[in-house]
C-alpha cells in the first residue's frame, strides 16, 4: 500500500509513520518542515505525484487555548487544508484518514457520544475540527473519520505539543503541586494502538465512515492523573480543583466520552484498558529519543 502521512512529526504522526514502515507500506512521511498543508498547491501536488493508495492526515492546529484569539490559522489548518486535502484524495482515488475529536460536542449528554449524536463545539477549536471532519466527509467518500480524545503517545516525550502524561510526569518531576479538574471527564486514548487501529481499519477495509476510536474508558483528568502517578511510582499527590474555577480561555466538554461500539462491530479491536495503556506508556517512553527537527 502506498501511503501519505501528513503531521509526520506529531506524537500520533511518529507512532503512525513507524508502524507504516513495519507492515510494509510504501510510506511518503512529511513533517511541517517538509510539507505545511495550508499551502494548498504544494498539498495538491504532493498528492497528484505520489498516486497514494492512502492518505492519513495527523497534522492539526491543537492550541485549544490559543485558538480562541487565533481563530484564522485554526480554521486553516483544521478546516481549510482538510478541504483541500480531501479534494486532492478524491482526485487520485486515495483513502482519506482524518483526525477528529471529542471537543466538537458540548459534554452535557450524560452517557458516551456516538456517531448519531449532534456535535455542539464549545470553543473555536471544536468549531474548526468539526468544519474539518464536515469537509473530509463531503469532498473525499472514501474517508475514515476518527474522532480520539486526550491523545497520550510515547513520542510525546520529546514533540512540540507532548501530552498530559508527560505534563504530569513533568511536575511530579519538578515536585511542583498538581491541581486537576476532577469534574472534566474524557476517554483517553493511547497512541500506540489508535495507531494499530488505524491501519487495520484502512488494511481490511471496513466499511468507510465517522467513527469514534477513544481510550473507551471514561475518567477525570484527576483520576487520569491519579492513574500515572501511581503507575510511574512517583510520590505526588493529584489535589482535584473545579473545572468552572479554571483560568483557561476555551470552554471544554464537561464530559465528552466517546463510544467506541461502532468501529467495534466493524471488527477493530478493542482498545486497552486504561491502566495498561499508561502501564505500556511510560516503558516505551523510555526508549524515546528527539525526532529531527
Ligand atoms: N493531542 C490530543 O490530545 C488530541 C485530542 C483530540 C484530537 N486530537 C487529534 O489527533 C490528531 C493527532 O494529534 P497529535 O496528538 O499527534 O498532535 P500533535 O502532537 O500536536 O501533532 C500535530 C502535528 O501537526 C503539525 N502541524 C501543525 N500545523 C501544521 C501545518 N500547517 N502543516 C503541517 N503540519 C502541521 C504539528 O507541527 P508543529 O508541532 O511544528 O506545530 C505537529 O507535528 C490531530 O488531528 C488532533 O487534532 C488530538
Amino acid at each position: 500500500m502506498r501511503t501519505i502521512l501528513l503531521g509526520a512529526g506529531g506524537q500520533l504522526g511518529i507512532d503512525l509513520a513507524r508502524l507504516c514502515r513495519k507492515r510494509g507500506h510504501g510510506l511518503l512521511a512529511l513533517r511541517r518542515s517538509q510539507l505545511d498543508i495550508t499551502d494548498e498547491s504544494a498539498t495538491r501536488q504532493r498528492i497528484a505525484r505520489y498516486d497514494p493508495d492512502c492518505v492519513i492526515n495527523a497534522a492539526a492546529y491543537n492550541q485549544v487555548d490559543q485558538a480562541e484569539s487565533d481563530s484564522e490559522t485554526a480554521m486553516r489548518v483544521n478546516a481549510l487544508a482538510v478541504r483541500n486535502i480531501a479534494v486532492a484524495c478524491a482526485e487520485v482515488g486515495a483513502v482519506l484518514v482524518h483526525y477528529s475529536t471529542d471537543y466538537v460536542f458540548s459534554g452535557e449528554k450524560g452517557t458516551p457520544y456516538t456517531e448519531t449524536d449532534a456535535p455542539a463545539p464549545r470553543s473555536v477549536y471544536g468549531v474548526s475540527k468539526l468544519a474539518g471532519e464536515t469537509f473530509a466527509r463531503a469532498h473525499c467518500p472514501s474517508h475514515y473519520v476518527l474522532r480520539v480524545a486526550g491523545v497520550f503517545g510515547p513520542p510525546g516525550r520529546h514533540t512540540k505539543r507532548g501530552n498530559f502524561a508527560e505534563f504530569v510526569l513533568r511536575k511530579c518531576a519538578e515536585g511542583t503541586p498538581l491541581r486537576i479538574v476532577d469534574d472534566r471527564f474524557a476517554t483517553p486514548t493511547f497512541g500506540p494502538a489508535l495507531a494499530a487501529r488505524t491501519l487495520d481499519a484502512v488494511e481490511r477495509k471496513i466499511p468507510f465512515g465517522l467513527y469514534h476510536l477513544a481510550g473507551g474508558e471514561a475518567v477525570s483528568w484527576c483520576e487520569f492523573a491519579r492513574k500515572i502517578v501511581r503507575l510511574a511510582q512517583r510520590p505526588a499527590e493529584v489535589e482535584p480543583i473545579d473545572g468552572s474555577r479554571s483560568q483557561a480561555k476555551a470552554l471544554r466538554p464537561r464530559c465528552a466520552a466517546l463510544s467506541n461500539a461502532r468501529v467495534e462491530a466493524a471488527g477493530i479491536a478493542k482498545m486497552p484498558s486504561l491502566d495498561a495503556a499508561i502501564a505500556e506508556y511510560l516503558v516505551l517512553r523510555k526508549r524515546e529519543r528527539p525526532a529531527r527537527p
